[in-house]
C-alpha cells in the first residue's frame, strides 16, 4: 500500500476481486484511500484463480465472508466497508445464496458489534432484483405496482404486465425506491436480506449505512466464465463463439444498464455524503433498453451478425421491465456518465484481449432447464 496522496481513510472492499468491487477499489486508491480487498475467489467467477487486475496499491486478503476469524481479521483498521461479496445471478443453488448473502452479511455485522469495531459507514450492494414487477402506468389508474406475473400466464406465452386494479395492459415507468420489495427469486430474496440487515442494524448500532440498489452492471472484468449472470457478457461470449444470443420471453423486456465505473462512483458518493444515510438508493441510468436491442448492439459492435434467438423460454419471477427511478441519488449529486454504446465498446475492447473466450452458456442452459429455473411455454 504505497499510494501517493493518502488522506487517511481506510476501506474494506468485500468481493473486491469481482467486477464491481475491483472498480471500487481502483477508484478509492486513486482518491487516496487505503484499501483492503477481501475475497474468497469464488471458483464460478474466478476459474483461473487470482485475477490479473487486483490493484497493486491495495492489500489483498483471501478469505470467506462466512468465516468468522477471517472476516474479523479483515475488518480491523477499517473506516468504511463496501460490502460487495455475494453469490449472484440465476445459479441453481438455494442454500448457498442464503449462506453467503444472508448469513455472511449477518456474521459481518455481528462481528462489528461484538468486537466493538469503530466502523464509520457501511455501503452494501443491493440490487434492483429486490423489486417485484417494478412500477407501471395504467391508462385508467395511473401509477401502479403490479404483482409478479403468474407462471400460468407466462406458460401461455402472455408476457404482459397487467394493471392490478383493472387487469388492463400497463406501460413501464421508472421504479422509485418506495415500490414494493421482497424479491421474487432466491437471489432477490437474499439481496433483500442483506439490504434490510445492514440498514436496520445500522440504525440500532448508530452506524450510518447505505444500500445501493444497482441496476444491471457490466464492463471490463465481468466474468466470462459465469454463464448464469451478466447478459452482456453472455451475449458477447455467445457471438464470439458463432452462436446466437438467447432471448428469454420475446426479447422485448427492458433493463436499465449501468457501466461499472458509474457504479463505483455511486459507491464513493454514498461513502462521502450523509444525504443517503439510512436509505435504500437506486443506481441506474433511468432508461430501459430491450434485451433484443442489447443483443443487436453487441452483434453490430462486434461485426458478427447472428440474429438473436427467442425460443419461448422464460424464467419465473423475472420482471418484465425495470428502469431505475434515480431521483434520490441524483439529488445527492449522482449522474451516470457512460452510455450503453460507449460502455459496450469498452467491454468489447477488454474481452478481445482475453484468451479462450469459451461459451459456457450451452452447458448451463441444460442445467437451468433441469432445475426448473428456465421454463418453456406450453405448446
Ligand atoms: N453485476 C450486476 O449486474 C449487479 C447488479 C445488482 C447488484 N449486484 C451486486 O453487486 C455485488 C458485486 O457484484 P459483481 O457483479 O461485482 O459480482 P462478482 O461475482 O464479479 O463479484 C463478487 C465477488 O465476491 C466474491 N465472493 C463470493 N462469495 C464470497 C464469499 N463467500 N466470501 C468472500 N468473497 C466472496 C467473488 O469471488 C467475487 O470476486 C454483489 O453483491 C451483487 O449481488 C450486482
Ligand atoms: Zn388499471
Amino acid at each position: 500500500m504505497n499510494s501517493t496522496k493518502k488522506h487517511g481513510k481506510r476501506a474494506l472492499v468485500t468481493g473486491g476481486a469481482g467486477l464491481i468491487g475491483s472498480h471500487i477499489t481502483d477508484l478509492l486508491v486513486r482518491e487516496g484511500w487505503t484499501v483492503r480487498v477481501f475475497d474468497n475467489l469464488e471458483p464460478n467467477t474466478h476459474k483461473r484463480g487470482k485475477p490479473s487486475w487486483l490493484n497493486p496499491d491495495a492489500e489483498f486478503v483471501q478469505g470467506d465472508i462466512r468465516n468468522r476469524d477471517e472476516i474479523t481479521a479483515a475488518l480491523r483498521d477499517t473506516d468504511v466497508v463496501f460490502h460487495e461479496a455475494a453469490y449472484g445471478g440465476y445459479m441453481p443453488g438455494i442454500a448457498k445464496y442464503v449462506d453467503v448473502n444472508s448469513l455472511g452479511t449477518a456474521l459481518m455485522l455481528e462481528v462489528i458489534r461484538e468486537e466493538n469495531l469503530p466502523i464509520k459507514k457501511i455501503v452494501v450492494a443491493s440490487s434492483q432484483a429486490v423489486y417485484s414487477e417494478g412500477a407501471a402506468e395504467c391508462p385508467q389508474h395511473g401509477l401502479v405496482f403490479p404483482e409478479v406475473r403468474p407462471v400460468e400466464q407466462l406458460r401461455r406465452g402472455d408476457w404482459t404486465v397487467h394493471c392490478p386494479v383493472c387487469g388492463g395492459e400497463t406501460r413501464s415507468v421508472p421504479t422509485p425506491e418506495n415500490a414494493p420489495v421482497g424479491g421474487e427469486t432466491v437471489y432477490g430474496l437474499t439481496k433483500m436480506d442483506q439490504e434490510k440487515l445492514v440498514l436496520l442494524w445500522g440504525k440500532q448500532a448508530g452506524i450510518p449505512t447505505v444500500a445501493l440498489r444497482y441496476s444491471c452492471t457490466y464492463g471490463p472484468r465481468q466474468s466470462i466464465f459465469n454463464p448464469y449472470t451478466g447478459v452482456i457478457a453472455i451475449y458477447c461470449t455467445r457471438l464470439l463463439n458463432d452462436l446466437p444470443p438467447v432471448l428469454y420471453e420475446d426479447g422485448e423486456q427492458t433493463r436499465d444498464f449501468s457501466f461499472v465505473e458509474d457504479i463505483a462512483r455511486a459507491n464513493l458518493l454514498a461513502a462521502e455524503t450523509d444525504k443517503l444515510d439510512g436509505l435504500p438508493v437506486n443506481v441506474g441510468s433511468g432508461k430501459g433498453v430491450t434485451i433484443r436491442e442489447v443483443a443487436e448492439q453487441i452483434s453490430e459492435a462486434l461485426g458478427i451478425r447472428i440474429a438473436p434467438q427467442a425460443k419461448g423460454e422464460f424464467r419465473p419471477g423475472e420482471m418484465r421491465h425495470l428502469a431505475s427511478g434515480t431521483a434520490r441519488i441524483q439529488a445527492a449529486g449522482y449522474k451516470s456518465q457512460v452510455d450503453l454504446a460507449t460502455g459496450i465498446g469498452r467491454y468489447l475492447e477488454w474481452i478481445r484481449a482475453q484468451s479462450d473466450v469459451r461459451d459456457y452458456f450451452s452447458e448451463a442452459e441444460t442445467i437451468l432447464r433441469a432445475k426448473g429455473i428456465v421454463h418453456s411455454v406450453s405448446k
